[in-house]
């Protein structure tokens, strides 16, 4: 992973008064709600015994450990210790790591790197999330492969009349119009332009008329956030997923996904939001999981027109990789990189 980001890690609604654990990059935190209800976010290991926080419970503003009861509060410091006799210090040691954290777009972003707030990449835009007209779906799926891996297959559309071809058009229709990438310090987005989604399943009942074309504006957001912003030509009618690829570790991602349509927005269509999402992740997930290298390699690979925009993630990773932000493997052995940008020296990945 990059570190220095925001990590969309968990959806708001998952955390409540228990702790609640999640994982980046083999690093375990934990989550909890203090009396305001603002989220607090430690290290998920008592510095007494290395027991997961995790188990204990929330008192008040403070979380407590399962093992022998110490006391931290939300900075991180233990304020109790219940084994000693009264007006024994508590050691200066005795604290455990706090993350800054912000809730936003119904998740809890948590930020892991050493860069002060005015420095940081914001957090990703993701307006219509408060917005009434939208219906909003939400769900999860593991991947056994690296993040980069499946944040590019959600920047890949040529990939579709393969892969997709029961929702999508058909593989004779597998001609990339060319498109356009812009591209900022930490965003890269693509409008391109294929034949539509076939009409089946309740697509059939709301779009009436075949179309020649729709579109999907595909979007980075550095360094795992996939934004697939579809427009199926008829009526205004969009999906907007937006999904937080979460790296577990080198081999495991799991990703927590919010579906928004602006068409059918009643309760009873979201079952369709998610068949389509989920049918859509296994058909991907039998291809994602057998690509090696296991990361992205940033150079290497053939990359041809249409692949532009998963190009320009590329660039923007190694942008970044060779800034020293690179926690775990990108392909490149760091020592091999040159520090002025220029061609690194190794292209192979593990
Ligand atoms: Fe947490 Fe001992 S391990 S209090
Ligand atoms: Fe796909």
């Amino acid at each position: 992973m990059l570190k220095n980001f925001w990590y969309a890690v968990e959806f708001s609604a998952a955390v409540r008064d228990q702790p609640r654990q999640v994982r980046l990059m083999g690093q375990d935190y934990v989550l909890y709600r203090d009396r305001q209800g603002q989220v607090i976010a430690l290290i998920d290991r008592c510095i007494h015994r290395g027991a997961a926080l995790s188990g204990g419970w929330v008192e008040g503003d403070c979380i407590r450990c399962p093992y022998h009861g110490w006391r931290y509060a939300s900075d991180g410091k233990c304020v109790e210790v219940p084994a000693d006799q009264t007006g024994v210090p508590i050691p200066k040691r005795a604290k455990v790591e706090p993350f800054s954290v912000e809730e936003r777009y119904g998740f809890i972003w948590l930020f892991v790197g050493d860069l002060p707030s005015e420095q940081r990449p914001p957090i990703p835009p993701f307006p219509e999330f408060d917005d009434p007209a939208w219906r909003s779906v939400s769900g999860e799926y593991t991947w056994n492969a690296h993040y980069t891996r499946v944040v590019e297959s959600g920047l890949d559309s040529s990939h579709a009349p393969f892969v997709h071809s029961v929702f999508f058009h058909h593989r004779n229709d597998a001609e990339v119009p060319p498109y356009e990438v812009q591209i900022d310090d930490w965003t890269a987005t693509a409008k391109t332009i294929s034949k539509p989604p076939k009409r089946a399943g309740l697509l059939k009942l709301i779009v009436k008329r075949d179309r020649p074309f729709s579109s999907a504006t595909l979007t980075v957001h550095l360094p795992n956030i996939n934004r697939i912003h579809l427009d199926f030509n008829y009526r205004g009618f969009q999906y907007i997923y937006f999904a937080s690829n979460i790296p577990i570790d080198e081999h495991t991602t799991l990703t927590k996904w919010i579906g928004l349509r602006n068409f059918l927005t009643q309760p009873w269509a979201d079952w369709n939001s998610r068949k389509n999402t989920n049918d859509t992740y296994y058909e991907d997930k039998a291809v994602i999981e057998s690509q090696v290298p296991r990361v992205v390699p940033l150079t290497g690979e053939i990359l041809i027109a249409s692949d532009s925009l998963q190009l320009a993630y590329r660039k923007l990773l190694r942008k970044y990789v060779e800034q020293g932000w690179a926690i775990g493997d990108y392909g490149i052995p760091t020592g091999l990189i040159e520090t002025n940008g220029k061609q690194a020296a190794v292209v192979t990945a593990g």
